[in-house]
């Protein structure tokens, strides 16, 4: 069989014969055919918008892989910190680097003072956090003038650092702002997930980190940190497109996955199991989104037509967090839905099973965090993802300045009528 595609254009007759690349064919080859061609696909549903050799995902089989490695294998034995380092950097570090690379992030979370007394201070007592974070994120660019230098290689390693440490450090001060405690203050003696945790909890002098909830918020930010071309990850890229610095374009990508379709899912799933507010009551609910009334939030994918592998680890998370915390007493509902939603030919033909969000914030809520933050903990450990496809686009030399083109469905050219005669 020919690894090729032919199109014929019959108002010409002219053909052009194009290669298929792992499933792939160039464009160019439509424009070889007219220039003023154009190929009509809203969402980019059927559109490769970049070659990318960051993260593969197999949505039928149910398949997700950083840089090669199966997610399975890197929830269950690698750290956030080791996983960032792997997606921007292509290989696993060796112990050496690691260290180097620990000490690195650990010695950059600290944000300049100016940054939460004039800025974060400045937000309304009750700014929803994921807001708070997007504009922070941009508000940081402000403060690193070198971050303009996106060709020159040390400025971007800097500013990816600068990131991925000021994150965790931002998120919790959101939090903190939103329901009137002081920061914390980074510590330079704990893990990433855990210097997190102590600055969202500790009170006074006291925190006491419980490693099975450090180790849970690590395996959520592993699940966590990259998913090839989603919202966000399209929003960095054609931010990034135009050269602007990696802040902005890290705040538009978080700003992507603010809504509610996107990263605002885990959000949503919470508010819709407290909804339902009882086992008996899924039935109806289920019957509501049957009559197109309502969405199961945390169910369905864009590319996963099989259950998200990310699920699977994130309820076995699950079990391991309740050990600790006590069962989050929203979890019977999840359980009742996922289980009446896998039997019910509506959501079987649609091929719609649970999604990362499904049992995330079933985690998080066990956990202490409050809902309006499900998000930013999405986007702390996604910045890595982000960073790494905004250093992939800067070296690929088949990208230009995003620009998709339109069909326009306007009226034709009609001339002015003045305002006395309409
Ligand atoms: N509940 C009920 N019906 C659904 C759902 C759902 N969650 N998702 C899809 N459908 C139906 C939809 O109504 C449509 O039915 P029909 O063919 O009869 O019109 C069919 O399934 C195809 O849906 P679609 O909206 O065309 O699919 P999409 O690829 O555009 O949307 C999605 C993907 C994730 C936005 C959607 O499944 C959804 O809204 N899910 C709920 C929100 C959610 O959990 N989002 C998190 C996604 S995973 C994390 C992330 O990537 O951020």
């Amino acid at each position: 069989m020919a690894e090729t595609i032919t199109i014929t254009d019959d108002r010409t007759g002219k053909t052009v014969t194009a290669p298929i690349t792992d499933g792939v064919f160039p464009a160019s080859a439509i424009r070889e055919l007219d220039a003023n061609l154009f190929v009509y696909d809203p969402a980019y549903m059927q559109t490769a918008a970049c070659k990318s050799a960051i993260t593969y995902l197999d949505g039928n089989a149910g398949i997700l892989r950083y840089r090669g490695y199966p997610i399975e294998q890197l929830a269950e034995q690698s750290t956030f910190l080791e996983v960032a380092y792997l997606l921007l950097k292509g290989e696993l570090p060796d112990k050496a680097q690691l260290e180097q690379w620990a000490s690195d992030v650990t010695h950059h979370t600290y944000i300049h003072e100016n940054m939460r007394k004039r800025f974060v201070d400045g937000f309304h007592y009750d700014a929803h956090p994921m807001g708070m974070f997007v504009s922070a994120v941009a508000a940081l660019g402000t403060f690193y003038n070198d971050s303009k230098e996106i060709f020159d290689e040390d400025s971007r390693e800097k500013q990816i650092l600068r990131l991925i440490a000021k994150t965790p450090t931002i998120a919790a001060m959101c939090h903190r702002f939103s329901v009137g405690l002081p920061f914390n203050y980074p510590s330079n003696s704990l893990s990433y997930p855990g210097n997190f945790l102590q600055m969202m909890w500790k009170i006074g002098d006291e925190y006491e980190l419980d490693p099975v909830l450090e180790r849970a918020m690590d395996v959520l930010f592993i699940l966590h940190a990259d998913h090839e071309q989603n919202c966000g990850t399209t929003a960095m890229r054609v931010v990034g497109s135009s050269h602007a610095d990696p802040y902005s374009s890290a705040a538009a990508a978080a700003s992507a996955l603010y809504g509610p379709l996107h990263g605002g899912a885990n959000e949503a799933v919470v508010r819709m199991l407290e909804e339902i507010g009882s086992v008996d009551n899924v039935p109806a609910f289920i019957d509501t989104v049957k009559r197109g009334a309502d969405r199961l939030m945390g169910f369905g994918h864009r590319v996963y037509k099989n259950y998200d592998p990310r699920a699977t680890i994130i309820k076995k998370t699950a079990y391991d967090v309740f050990e600790v915390t006590g069962k989050n007493p929203l979890l019977d509902i999840a359980l009742k839905l996922e289980d009446a939603a896998l039997n019910d030919s509506y959501f079987i033909d649609r091929k719609l099973y649970p999604n990362v969000d499904f049992y995330s914030g079933l985690i998080y809520q066990a956990m202490g965090f409050p809902t309006d933050m499900f998000t930013v903990l999405f986007a702390i450990p996604r910045t890595a993802g982000w960073l790494a496809h905004w250093q992939e686009l800067l070296a690929d030399k088949d990208q230009k300045i995003s620009r998709p083109r339109q069909w326009y469905v306007g009226t034709e050219e009609r001339d002015y009528v003045g305002i006395g005669d309409r």
